[in-house]
């Protein structure tokens, strides 16, 4: 594994080696165990949209290995001024030992990519985002004890998290089933790859189907970074796909909630649903540093 990109190019095995090292240094973080695995590197952090956790968990989590990172606002760098992403790749290579990018274009992803010399991570683009569905996985195995067989459903927009829930959760042998509108259906490259797994697969616009007997439901915004404009069209295209209780009526007894956040009560998910399963949400947000952890050492070396 050169780069994290997209879960589409991780075999499982390589997904269930990143989870169970991504356990492994949680347990050393709760032991308080020094585990200097990356000791004199840097990351570059490159941020054309907004966060909290992907900066926060990152930055900590180079910290906890012993290395550093360093925050490259688009705003305030060359970046935002329309230098080539190929010219970005090959000098920042020449100054770090691995970049993590959140952008809009999963292609400004796969150039740098391409043309830099230095491991690059997808901290979110409107393709996909599989830093935060590694996160989610190990929540679930955390708290179910197992992936392979659970019933994953995912309520509302066929977005980033959408296109990376199929492709991961399909991946580990889970069953996924997506409630989302007609017009808001994942992107047709995971619909594709989604094809060939039968009827481990389900999407469907009618929401209390996709949720009945799921161990797992899974939502996110309405609207995503960069679409603020369209919030009021994507309101009233959303109204009904908001997990509820209700619809956790219909899932099986013991259903987990997670949300990548950060959320809007009364919009995706109610406010009572939301504090119902507070614990398993701020688990997932924390499993953040510990799974981008585990990815940083698998491709900043250091072990393994
Ligand atoms: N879930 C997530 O990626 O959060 P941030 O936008 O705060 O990084
Ligand atoms: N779909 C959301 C996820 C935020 C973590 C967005 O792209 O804004």
């Amino acid at each position: 594994m050169k780069h994290f990109l997209k879960l589409l190019d991780l075999s499982t095995e390589e997904i269930l080696e990143l989870l169970d090292l991504a356990d492994l240094l949680k347990s050393y973080v709760k032991e308080g165990k020094p585990h200097p695995f990356l000791q004199g590197k840097t990351l570059g952090m490159i941020f054309e949209k907004s966060s909290t956790r992907t900066r926060v968990s990152f930055e900590t989590g180079m910290y906890q290995l012993g290395g550093h990172a360093l925050f490259i606002s688009a705003k305030d760098s060359q970046v935002g001024r329309g230098e080539p992403t190929e010219d970005t790749a090959r000098v920042l290579s020449r100054y770090l030992d691995g970049i993590m990018i959140r952008t809009f274009d999963q292609e400004e992803v796969e150039k740098l990519a391409e043309y830099g010399s230095i491991p690059i991570i997808n901290g979110l683009t409107d393709f996909c985002h599989p830093c935060q569905v590694m996160a989610d996985l190990q929540t679930i195995r955390e708290h179910k004890g197992k992936l392979t067989g659970l019933k994953m459903c995912f309520i509302g927009d066929g977005n980033n998290m959408a296109n990376s829930l199929i492709v991961g959760g399909l991946k580990v042998g889970m069953s996924v089933s997506i409630g989302c509108p007609k017009n808001y259906q994942p992107d047709q490259r995971v619909l594709d790859f989604a094809a060939a797994y039968g009827d481990q697969f389900q999407m469907t616009d009618d929401v209390m189907e996709a949720a009945k007997g799921a161990d797992v439901i899974l939502t996110d915004v309405w609207a995503s970074m960069g679409q603020e404009e369209e919030k009021q069209m994507r309101e009233a295209a959303f109204a009904g796909f908001q997990v509820n209780s209700q619809m956790m009526a219909v899932a099986n007894k013991d259903c987990m909630v997670l949300h990548c956040l950060p959320a809007h009560r009364g919009e995706e998910i109610t406010a009572d649903v939301f504090e119902a399963h507070a614990d398993e949400i701020f688990d997932e947000a924390e499993n953040r540093l510990h799974a981008q952890k585990a990815i940083l050492v698998k491709l900043m070396g250091g072990r393994k």
